[in-house]
């Protein structure tokens, strides 16, 4: 295999890899610098973890320090924390230029911004919602002559999910050159496909790892059927055993909503794990203070919504526990993609309940890959059930007297003002779809649990196979 110089780049970008200990291009890496160094756009899918931000951050750099000015290129990506991550890679492999970054994100000083913005930095790596605040409210900066344009993460840029970018995003491209060079990156690229070459027109050229699977090899997949009633104690024993066994570790585990992120968050410290939470509901200082904590390993576990799910590359998780099933096989890859990166070796185990086998049949079916049982003690979980029972309750009790849910209300409905949607309408909206959501849980249950009767009346000789419930996952948007 060839070395970073065979791709065509500067011998001052080689030395800065080798320094980083980067000895050898990954196949993403090998695929797709050359075709953007000649210019193309560039749609690039490889599996977490596998290199794609040096994939993009090398060539520019190299286009950067052959005709340097401000602002030349912009990065797109949807979570804070992954354009610090992002902003990182830069400043490190582009020391030897000086590089001047600039990063945009919601949470932090406008102001501020806006006069770094107007200092013409080189790379400005932002979120889509902050960087559209600044085109629609300032004339003191403009992105007309970028010559590159990044989305990291694209197919979730591009998605309707719980944040919709697309009003941002229509904003930030009526900004833009025509004539410039598109980047996209993802593990998860194929289902936005159309759109995304839509983006991207000038000679496009589409690098995807070929793969059986479309995991990380090193990934240990499990599965732990429980009720879900018993869900937090099962928790509570796979981090007691995991801390037991192991001197050097760090888990991540995700779950679907910030009031239960910070309700099992407070949970694990009254065990006295050390555990920091990370969601949207946070103030940004704190979410970035957690998230270095555990970086640093001060805190071992770091438990998340999936705003934590993509990008992030923290090399010492060898554990990701998905609390909640995810509702598409598209976050799972992302979640559990949080570990086993660039080679190492990682395990990655999911909670399902009755309710989500299905679910898992659909995850089983993109990854083309099984997961496996994860055996467990269950006489040890039933000992500590009533324990984690009392605890948990006591911590929905102290949060409730925090008032959670009303902060979260308010939050709501700023967002809403600031959109222009009137909020009590929306509100309607939402109790009338909740409503067609519960009618939908309670048949969904009833028909589970007749398929259940059945099939354990006709499993006696399948082993410990998971049950198969022959049904789609309804569309579940990726809400941080
Ligand atoms: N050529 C290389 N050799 C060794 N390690 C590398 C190489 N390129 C990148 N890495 C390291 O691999 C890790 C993962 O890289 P990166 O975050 O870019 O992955 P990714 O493909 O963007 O993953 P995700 O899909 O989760 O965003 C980083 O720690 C990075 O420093
Ligand atoms: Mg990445």
């Amino acid at each position: 295999m060839g070395g970073f110089a065979e791709l065509g780049l500067s011998s001052w970008l080689v030395e800065q890899c080798r320094q980083l200990g980067l000895k050898q291009p990954t196949p993403v890496q090998l695929g797709c610098i050359p075709a953007i160094l000649e210019g193309r756009d560039c749609l690039g899918c490889a599996k977490t973890g596998s290199g794609k931000t040096a994939a993009f951050v090398l060539p520019i750099l190299q286009k950067l320090s052959e005709d340097p000015y401000g602002i030349f290129c912009l990065v797109l990506t949807p979570t804070r924390e992954l354009a610090y991550q992002i902003a990182e890679q830069f400043r490190v492999l582009g020391k030897p230029l000086g590089l001047k970054d600039c990063i945009i994100v919601g949470g932090m000083d406008m102001v501020a911004q806006a006069l770094e913005l107007s200092r013409k930095p080189h790379v400005v790596i932002a979120t889509p919602g902050r960087l559209a605040d600044h085109l629609r409210s300032s004339n003191t900066f403009h992105i007309k002559k970028i010559r590159f344009l990044v989305m990291d993460e694209a197919d979730r840029l591009l998605e309707q999910g719980c944040t919709d970018f697309t009003a941002d995003l229509e904003t930030i491209l009526a900004a833009v050159p025509a004539q410039r060079q598109t980047l996209l990156f993802s593990a998860t690229l194929t289902d936005t496909l159309r759109e995304l070459q839509g983006l991207a027109t000038n000679q496009p050229f589409f690098w995807e790892a070929q793969a059986p699977v479309r995991t990380v090899e090193q990934l240990d997949q499990r599965y732990l059927l429980v009720p879900e009633k018993v869900k937090d104690a099962y928790l509570v024993h796979l981090v007691q055993s995991f801390q037991d066994k192991h001197e050097d570790w760090s888990i991540i585990i995700f779950t679907n909503t910030c009031k239960t992120c910070q309700i099992l968050c407070m949970m694990l410290r009254k065990f006295n794990f050390p555990t920091v939470a990370l969601h949207s509901m946070m103030k940004q200082k704190e979410r970035f203070s957690a998230l270095a904590k555990f970086k640093s390993s001060i805190y071992r576990i770091l438990i998340a919504t999936d705003v934590a799910s993509r990008g992030l590359d923290i090399p010492t998780v060898q554990v990701v526990i998905n609390h909640n099933t995810p509702g598409l096989p598209k976050i799972y890859i992302h979640r559990v993609g949080r570990t086993a990166r660039a080679g190492r070796q990682g395990q990655a185990i999911t909670l399902v309940t009755q309710y989500d086998i299905h679910l898992v049949h659909a995850i089983e079916e993109q990854i083309k890959k099984q997961l496996e049982e994860l055996p467990v003690e269950e006489a040890e979980v039933l000992q500590i059930l009533t324990q984690v029972n009392v605890v948990r309750r006591e911590c929905e009790i102290k949060l409730e007297a925090a008032h959670f849910d009303e902060k979260k209300e308010i939050n709501k409905r700023k967002q809403l003002i600031l959109e222009g949607r009137d909020p009590d309408l929306e509100a309607k909206r939402r109790a009338e779809l909740a409503k067609i959501k519960q009618k939908n849980r309670r048949f969904k249950e009833k028909v589970g649990q007749a398929l259940q009767r059945q099939q354990k009346a006709g499993r006696a000789g399948r082993g410990r196979q998971l049950p198969r419930l022959q049904r789609r996952p309804q569309a579940q948007p990726e809400c941080p």
